[in-house]
């Protein structure tokens, strides 16, 4: 199609996690818009660009096939792409602060902030710029200041469109949202730069799951929602640990309790903890905003999510830790998965890279092994990687280990051949099941000693 027939020319900053993924659903479902997806990093772009994407997410490569070169493009040219586009979806990177006021919890806007000053300096028209990347709440308003400093004569208008799609589903959740999120402020100018971008999504989404609001309800229900998701994992980590004092079953309870359709039963799965780059990051913008207005109950009350979820992370630890008769020194502990959930290599906040540390730190003989996550394992460890195994082949990494703990619910583990895998590791041989996912009982039948969460343990002999 020639530059003209485009009825509108989108471009999206930050070609990670969220910006690859949703640019290529729009770009493949509105074949009349232009999208261009630009980042710093030329070694991603260059990847977006070929058949190894930079992320793994299933399905994701046909989307990108689909409008690649017809209406889909990868750059690493801010400046010109910026000077074509009316619409900028901003959707930077948004971690948490590690130095200075509000270090450990605040989120560090630098990246945000450099594209605002980007966009400033090479527009030459009016333009809506989209904010997707997660931020804290009047992140709009400050862009607006930022944005109308400028002696061109330009207006900007801010929209707030919160991403909610998950790793591992994203095509999915793209392409069938329960809801899209967007908000404006209520002038005549913002609410025409909100139906504008109302219109890209009712190109394949319906109109009632197109929810609009005003800016602060946008960007503060993004923080909720994650918070509210983090919430429920945590309760049932809470409740797990009960469990397996009481000898109860998280399953058969988180069962029972969602079968109240006021509860429901989606994300009730006990597991070693929540991991991923956003839930953390999130909780812990919420609860740095609720301390910047005083809010301190409030606050403290999102926080024990957190610290939940390290407790869950760290008592998974100390039960590898007893149940191998106090000491893993020198033992070859066979670690399935390493990303933070099944079907994506994504690493960041991961579980097995707490699990990974706390047993380097006792001197164990660590043995990592996951189907996608290797290269980022890699990555996150380096420093320690002369002490650390790699070995994506489940078998060879548990062969001849003393225990094996599943750390990443991919469903390549539930199938492998655990007698096989019993008949080659040291006795006592035993498993941590991080995530619920094998069959305890045919483990130990087969000779394991078991331990999976928030259950009875399963052992061969009297625990010490
Ligand atoms: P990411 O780190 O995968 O991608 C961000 C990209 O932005 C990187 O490739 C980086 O190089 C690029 N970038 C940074 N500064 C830039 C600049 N000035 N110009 C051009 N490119 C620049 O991050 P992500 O996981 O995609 O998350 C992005 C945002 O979306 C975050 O705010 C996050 O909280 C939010 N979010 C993430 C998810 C998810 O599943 N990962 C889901 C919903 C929302
Ligand atoms: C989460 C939200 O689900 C998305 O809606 C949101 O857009 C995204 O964060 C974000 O803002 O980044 P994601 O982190 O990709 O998505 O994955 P989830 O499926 O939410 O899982 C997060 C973590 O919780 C994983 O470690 C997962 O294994 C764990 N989890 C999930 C449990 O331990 N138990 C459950 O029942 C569900």
């Amino acid at each position: 199609m020639s530059e003209e027939k485009f009825t509108k020319r989108i471009l999206c900053i930050g070609a990670g996690y969220v910006g690859g993924p949703t640019m290529a659903m729009i770009a493949a479902k509105c074949p009349k818009y232009k999208v261009t997806v630009v980042d710093i990093n030329e070694d991603k772009i260059n990847a977006w660009k070929s058949d190894e994407l930079p992320i793994y997410e299933p399905g994701l490569l046909e989307v990108v096939k689909q409008a690649r070169g017809r209406n889909l493009f990868f750059s690493t040219e801010l400046e010109k792409n910026i000077k074509e586009s009316e619409i900028i979806f901003v959707s930077v990177n948004t971690p948490t602060k590690t130095f200075g006021e509000g270090a450990g919890k605040s989120a560090d806007l630098q990246y945000w902030e450099k594209c605002a000053r980007d966009i400033r300096g090479s527009a030459e028209s009016d333009k809506i710029i989209v904010e997707k990347s997660t931020l804290p709440v009047k992140t709009a308003i400050a862009m607006e200041r930022i944005l109308s400093e400028n002696d061109k004569g330009l207006h900007f208008d801010i929209v707030s469109n919160p991403e909610f799609l998950a790793e591992g589903t994203a095509i999915r959740d793209l392409e069938n949202p329960d809801r899209v999120l967007i908000g404006s402020k209520e002038t005549e100018s913002g609410l025409k730069a909100r139906e504008s971008i109302v219109e890209i999504f009712a190109n394949w989404i319906p109109r009632d799951r197109l929810i609009t609001s005003n800016l602060m309800s946008a960007e503060l229900s993004k923080l909720v929602a994650n918070s509210f998701l983090a919430q429920r994992i945590s309760s049932i980590n809470s409740i797990s640990a009960l469990c397996e004092k009481v000898d109860a079953d998280v399953s058969e309870v988180a069962f029972a309790i969602g079968k109240d359709s006021r509860i429901g039963n989606r994300f009730l799965n006990a597991s070693v903890g929540f991991g991923g780059s956003c839930f953390k990051k999130d909780i812990l913008n919420l609860v740095y905003l609720c301390e910047t207005f005083g809010l301190y109950e409030v606050a403290a009350y999102w926080e024990s999510v957190v610290k939940m979820n390290d407790y869950q992370q760290n008592r998974f630890v100390q039960t590898i830790n007893s149940a191998l008769f106090n000491t893993v020194t020198n033992k070859r502990i066979a670690l399935f998965g390493f990303a933070f959930k099944a079907n994506t290599s994504d690493t960041r906040e991961s579980p097995a890279f707490y699990v990974t540390k706390k047993l380097m730190e006792e001197k164990a003989h660590v043995v990592i092994s996951d189907p996608k996550a290797l290269k980022n394992a890699k990555m996150d460890l380096k420093g320690f990687n002369d002490l650390i195994e790699y070995e994506e082949d489940p078998y060879k990494a548990a062969h001849k280990s003393h225990a094996i703990a599943v750390l990443t619910e991919w469903d390549l583990y539930r199938e492998l051949d655990y007698e096989k895998i019993y008949k080659e590791m040291e006795k006592p041989a035993f498993i941590f099941d991080g995530r619920n996912i094998l069959d305890h009982q045919k483990l130990f039948e087969i000779g394991f000693n078991v331990y999976p969460i928030g259950k009875p343990h399963l052992i061969h002999f009297k625990e010490v």
